[in-house]
């Protein structure tokens, strides 16, 4: 197994002059130093597409699409970047030298998936077996699940023993793998198990893999956590995650509609009671991220939290999350402290109660933040008030209206003060965000901006102040690189601009070539005051810069590695974008041992 070597690919980049491979495709003409076209990756009639044959480099100033020739490629032609290294040597007729370093690729999500597949056999082997896994087979039952629901949700039992599954799986994985897929840890002296004596759920994502798993305790355990989840792993996030999502899609298409629960007993139970296009998240407040995993599939959700204070809150923020991304949302609520497991082991007819029994998000939200208050006092009307504000600003002005109009009599208030009250608190809101926005804008460098962005600033005022650091820039060639469109903009016309002009004319010059904007931008940044003009602040900035591109490439080609992935591409393309990231990353590691020295 190799890749191509570091050499051929430098030669590679050598070679293939950015102007020559780019003016194969589009049609460059020159302006200033530079050379400018049609951008080939948006339509425009004026062209914004610039190509740097001194830096090596293209930038469209229209949709922001930049890098080198290698890149180009890749996204001209839809290549990886190790095809395009491959066209570029044809091209070039460069011969493709083999790298024979090894890499250790051992830990791809491939095994992951894998070891967690193997795991889950093994749990649910020592739930069936008769010895070992009685009690934990007789406490399901005792819950209302019969065998044919635990084989359904392959729920699996993790024995009471230090490592016995370790030592199983070690038999086809590494320990690095069961490390990486959370299933195990690492002690002082040796490995073990993550769960043990606990009844194991698995958790499959829509594909069907089996991503993470969930152990919960059972008889007396005390002084130890109900569930343990698998943590964070390469192929796992609880907060992207929605138990059950594999099994209710069928059932949410076919519905079309989606019930989301709190925990995965209720989810179990729900689909005895044959509701199955149910859900859950684990335990974590729904995040939009999964709001929108659900709505590629339905727009209908029935919410149905536990029936106690922490699931009414919960489901209030979760019908802000689902509002916010457009669901229509609908509340199954709980009879006081019982959770849906609760509820269905009472009443088998669940399903017609969550056929009949549903609540609007307006009316839920109203009684929410109106049921317990005293509306006879004017301090909680008033808290009562602004909190029916907050949220009724977002709805349609007829809801609105309506929920206004019941407050006003709830409370015995007057209803054209409550709506002209509402109406002030939204000028009121909008002047203060004004204001911080303002605010925002004279600071000119707002204290919580990115390093590489205060940095970016920082040049641009240096670039104007003299000649001396105006020839600095231009002299670190390729290695300055703005992220921030507007900075390069403006940095790129500059160091187009003809620099024999005095500083005062040679500004006068720059802001005639720029939009209105980035005139007023570049005013900004230029006086601003608090610049301390040295070179060691320069050169401190220049570095902050460089690895800020360094990053933008990891991240790049973490993004090829995805692709590549997905793609199918063999192992050898694969483990050649990893030999570039983690060149990249021995370079970033190199400039900060420089910086610390
Ligand atoms: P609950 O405490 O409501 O548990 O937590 P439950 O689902 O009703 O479970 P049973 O009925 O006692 O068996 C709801 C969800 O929160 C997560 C789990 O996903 C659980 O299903 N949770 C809870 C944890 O992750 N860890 C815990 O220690 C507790
Ligand atoms: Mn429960």
């Amino acid at each position: 197994m190799a890749g191509i070597s570091q050499q051929t690919i430098d030669l590679i980049r050598n070679s293939a002059d950015i102007v020559d491979v780019v003016g194969e495709f589009v049609n460059l003409q020159a302006a200033g130093k530079n050379m400018k076209g049609l951008c080939p990756f948006h339509s425009e009639k004026t062209p914004s597409f610039f190509v740097s044959k001194e830096r090596q480099i293209f930038n469209c100033f229209g949709c922001g699409e930049k890098g080198n020739s290698v890149t180009f490629i890749q996204k001209y032609k839809h290549m990886t970047y190790v095809e395009a290294l491959h066209y570029l040597a044809e091209k070039y007729h460069i011969d493709l030298e083999y790298d024979s370093r090894h890499v250790e690729t051992h830990n791809t999500s491939d095994n992951l998936y894998k070891a967690n597949d193997q795991a889950l056999k093994y749990f649910q082997l020592n739930l069936l077996n008769i010895k070992s896994g009685k009690e934990a087979l007789d406490y399901l039952v005792n819950r209302g699940l019969d065998i044919k629901t635990i084989e359904e949700f392959e729920l699996g039992y993790a024995l009471n023993s230090g490592k016995t599954l370790f030592n199983q799986l070690t038999k086809d994985f590494q320990p690095l793998d069961l490390l990486n897929a959370g299933l195990i840890n690492q002690g002082d002296t040796d490995y073990y198990d993550l769960f043990r004596g606990r009844i194991m759920f698995p958790i499959r994502d829509e594909s069907n893999k089996v991503i993470a798993f969930s152990g919960r305790v059972f008889g007396n355990a005390e002084n130890t956590a109900k569930y343990v989840n698998t943590a964070q792993t390469e192929i796992f996030s609880k907060s992207h995650v929605l138990y059950n999502l594999n099994n209710a899609l069928p059932h949410v298409r076919k519905n079309n509609r989606v019930v989301l629960m709190e925990g995965y007993m209720d989810v179990i139970k729900a689909s005895i009671a044959q509701v199955k296009e149910t859900v859950c998240s684990m335990g974590t407040q729904l995040t939009t991220d999964q709001a929108l995993k659900l709505k590629k599939y339905t727009d209908n959700v029935v919410i149905c939290y536990d029936g106690d204070r922490a699931g009414k809150e919960a489901t209030y923020k979760a019908i802000k999350i689902l509002e916010d991304v457009k669901m229509n949302v609908q509340i199954a609520i709980m009879p006081d402290g019982m959770d849906p497991d609760d509820f269905i082991t009472n009443n088998p007819n669940f399903k017609e109660f969550i056929d009949n029994n549903l609540t609007d998000q307006y009316e839920f939200v109203y009684r929410m933040i109106t049921g317990k208050k005293d509306l006879t006092k004017a301090r909680e009307i008033e808290v009562c008030k602004n909190q029916l504000f907050d949220f009724f600003v977002k709805t349609s002005g007829t809801i609105r209206d309506i929920y206004l109009n019941k407050f006003a009599a709830d409370a015995l208030i007057d209803i054209n003060t409550l709506k002209a009250d509402f109406h002030q608190t939204q000028i009121n809101n909008r002047i203060t965000k004004t204001l911080k926005s303002s605010l925002v804008r004279t600071k000119i460098v707002p204290k919580n901006l990115p390093k590489f962005r205060k940095a970016e600033i920082v040049i641009i005022n240096y670039y104007f102040y003299n000649p001396e650091f105006r020839a600095s820039v231009d002299a670190k060639g390729s290695s300055i690189f703005f992220e921030n469109k507007d900075n390069w903009t403006i940095m790129f016309t500059a160091q187009e601009t003809n620099k024999t002009f005095t500083t005062g004319s040679f500004l006068v010059s720059v802001k005639s070539s720029l939009s209105e904007n980035l005139r007023d931008l570049l005013d900004h940044i230029l006086f601003r005051e608090g610049y301390e003009y040295t070179f060691s602040e320069f050169e401190s900035c220049i570095k902050t810069l460089e690895e800020a591109n360094l990053n933008d490439k990891i991240n790049s080609i973490t993004e090829d590695i995805e692709e590549a992935k997905q793609n199918g591409d063999s192992e050898d393309v694969i483990k050649e974008l990893y030999l570039q990231r983690l060149e990249i990353q021995r370079n970033i590691n190199a400039m900060k041992r420089r910086e610390t020295k």
